[in-house]
């Protein structure tokens, strides 16, 4: 939610993605079909790692004995060293809460085509109605609808682009988001004790913290087999939270040991990922994985994406206490700003936009 492009973008034909499914063509218009090698391989039977995903009992952190408390942190610590990510349970928000959101998403999303447009994203903007990271006419699309709001601090918040209908919408996703901000606040303070650092490490580094929301829909799509939901990509962010539709089919994948582990919904869980900002900080520790969204051949999907990250002028880089002479830092020192408008500027590339901050080693070649 950064500063925006000003150049003049041609993106060239964004099909609303809802809209071409109404019109009920079969066949795929090209744009949205992927290359070979980034055609998604369907599985009929769930992959075996995915049951893998470790689940977070919050309940254990805030409330456990000592014992319960400490187990949970060396779990906390695991995930996020070899998955980057995680779901959390027993977070503690209301479930209506969690329905009010979902609610609200989908009646906008269901609003005809030119009411969702009078809150448009413009191209190389991440706010509003439309497809965000499209730079150009032939970049591939995603199979995906997208609105997404900049919420604190209040001067990222573009008033015009807040719907009023449905009319609850402003109302739920201030409360909403208020909710998801205090789970990120306790979250980060675990993180920061997993790797025994003062719990408010982040907190005090992060000034106030920038905070957006993203509501992804992917409509059923005829040719799964041929697009993606959303392109493989990490998260610029600290910490993603992401609320995924109830009785939704799988669709998030985690990029691990170079497969795709689809991520299985667990009832009421947040899934929550380290973004490269918690990447770059802790020097590579705890990752940022890249990931993807697939879509479905018959059912619609909805996720609700929180994005949680330091203020745009803090400086980051790796923390001293992840440095020493057998562990070297791996990234250099920037603003973060600087990194949010690197990150919302170009396309959605895997891992590579944070190639940014990489030190890349130098050979010195004595002869
Ligand atoms: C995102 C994201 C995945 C999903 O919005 O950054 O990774 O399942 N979404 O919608
Ligand atoms: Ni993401």
């Amino acid at each position: 939610m950064a500063p925006v492009l000003n150049l003049p973008l041609n993106v060239g034909q964004i099909d609303d993605v809802q809209e071409l499914k109404k019109a009920r063509k079969t066949q795929i218009p090209n744009r949205f079909v992927r290359d070979m090698a980034e055609r998604p391989k369907l599985a009929a039977t769930p992959s075996s790692l995915s049951s893998s995903i470790p689940v977070i009992d919050l309940k254990k952190l805030m409330r456990g004995n000592k014992e319960e408390f400490h187990l949970e942190i060396l779990k906390l610590a695991a995930s996020c060293e070899e998955w980057g990510f995680f779901q959390v349970i027993n977070h503690e928000i209301e479930l209506d809460l969690l329905e009010k959101i979902e609610k609200v998403a989908m009646e906008f999303f269901m609003l005809p085509v030119e009411e969702k447009q009078k809150y448009p994203m413009a191209p190389g903007t991440v706010q509003g109605y439309g497809q965000a990271f499209v730079f150009s006419e032939d970049q591939k699309l995603d199979w995906c609808n997208m609105f997404a709001l900049g919420l604190v601090p209040h001067s990222i918040r573009n008033p015009k682009l807040w719907p009023t209908n449905p009319p609850m919408f402003g109302q739920t996703v201030e409360a909403y988001s208020r909710e998801i901000r205090k789970l990120c606040e306790d979250l980060l303070r675990f993180i920061a004790l997993s790797l025994r650092l003062n719990e408010n490490v982040f907190e005090d580094m992060f000034e106030l913290s920038v905070q957006a929301i993203r509501m992804n829909y992917y409509p059923a799509c005829p040719r799964p087999d041929l697009v993606l939901g959303l392109s493989p990509h990490s998260d610029g962010s600290a910490l993603t939270v992401l609320q995924q539709g109830k009785g939704n089919a799988v669709g998030l994948h985690i990029h691990k040991n170079d497969t795709w582990v689809p991520v299985q919904p667990v009832e009421n869980a947040l899934v929550i990922n380290i973004g490269d900002t918690i990447e770059v900080l802790t020097n590579g520790r705890y990752k940022s994985s890249e990931h993807r969204a697939v879509t479905h051949k018959e059912k619609d999907r909805l996720s609700i994406v929180t994005f949680y990250a330091p203020s745009y002028e803090v400086e980051i880089g790796p923390m001293k206490e992840m440095v020493d002479e057998s562990n070297p830092s791996k990234y250099r020192r920037y603003n973060h700003g600087e990194y949010s408008r690197h990150y919302v500027t170009n396309k959605l590339q895997g891992k590579k936009t944070l190639d940014f901050a990489k030190i890349t080693n130098q050979k010195v070649i004595v002869d």
